[in-house]
């Protein structure tokens, strides 16, 4: 493993299932009232520079379940908000913690937090993609399914950081990935040329939902308009009319087909009320599954491996 966790793309396959491999352990420990307080002593410091739920609560319940701390930072009332340079505040938490949780715009931030650290850094969200989520969303595909290989996930709507990220995750682990999305709303060239990469990958870009979801064993969609788009709002709910998971497109998936939704989800635009309610018991193992990938993250890059 790397020193960080910021996009899969710098994974290798032996990494993503050593950490579903590693999750699946601290899941089974957790359940089973097993003591796992291999981080103790150790603080995880988390930024946010944009809105969370999940990845704050899991981050932060999953070091305390491992026996570590972890701080809030938001972006707005740290010194970044008044524009300390990141490299800057990175030096400075270097020397107090062991790892930095990151939610913010721009990868490269991210990129440049991890060339000025020693410690971990693990990218909480960024607009290219969204590494810990779909770590999470692979570990709860292989909880239902048994398997990943072979398997075929579909995604409906906004090439945004979440396709990007099942794009790199579903391909390497091993899976046809199908992505519908309206013209001008493309996955990132990188992704993209990741997907031409190797001839054994199974993938396609397709601009219907119908087209993407025959067959399909997981259907995954998330918002129309990201956080940081909020003012694109009008303009994309027309451009992603359609583009929504409903039960005519499920009549074209496999029986048994999974769906899937990072959260928080919008009834109505990318998802009907009646599939996501269908589905909630999937959508929320997706959600609970954070914390126990997350807590595989921690361990294998903290040091836990070496408590
Ligand atoms: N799925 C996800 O990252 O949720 P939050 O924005 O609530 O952290
Ligand atoms: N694509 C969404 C994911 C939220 C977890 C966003 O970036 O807002």
């Amino acid at each position: 493993m790397k020193k960080d966790l910021l996009k899969l793309l710098d994974l290798s396959k032996e990494d993503i299932i050593k950490i579903l491999n590693t999750a699946d352990q601290l899941k089974y420990n957790q359940k089973h009232g097993i003591v796992h307080d291999y981080l103790k002593g150790k603080t995880l410091a988390m930024i946010f520079e944009k809105n969370s739920t999940r990845t704050r609560v899991s981050f932060e319940a999953g070091m305390f379940q491992l026996g570590g701390h972890a701080l809030f930072l938001s972006g707005k009332e740290s010194q970044i908000g008044r524009g300390e340079p990141v490299e800057d505040t990175a030096r400075v938490l270097d020397r107090y913690c062991d790892g930095i949780m990151i939610r913010t715009f721009a990868q490269e931030e991210v990129e440049n937090l991890a060339r000025y650290t020693t410690i971990p850094i693990i990218n909480g969200l960024t607009d290219f993609c969204h590494p810990c989520q779909v770590l999470a969303d692979l570990m709860t595909v292989r909880e239902h399914k048994a398997i990943l290989e072979g398997l075929k996930m579909c995604y409906i709507g906004d090439g945004n950081n979440m396709a990007n990220s099942l794009i790199v995750g579903g391909l390497k682990c091993g899976m046809e990935v199908s992505v519908a999305c309206p013209e001008g709303y493309d996955p990132d060239q990188r992704v993209l040329d990741f997907a031409k990469s190797d001839p054994s990958y199974k993938f396609s870009l397709v601009r219907t939902p119908q087209e993407a979801a025959v067959g399909a064993d997981v259907v995954f969609t998330d918002v129309w308009a990201s956080m940081g788009q909020e003012q694109e709002k009008a303009i994309r709910e027309k451009a992603f009319a359609g583009y929504q998971i409903n039960e005519e497109l499920m009549a074209l998936t496999n029986p048994e087909c999974m769906v899937q939704h990072c959260l928080p989800a919008h009834r109505g635009e990318e998802i009907t009320a009646e599939v996501f309610e269908a589905h909630a018991n999937e959508i929320f193992d997706e959600a609970e599954n954070r914390l126990h990938a997350q807590k595989a993250v921690m361990y294998l890059l903290m040091g836990g491996e070496k408590a």
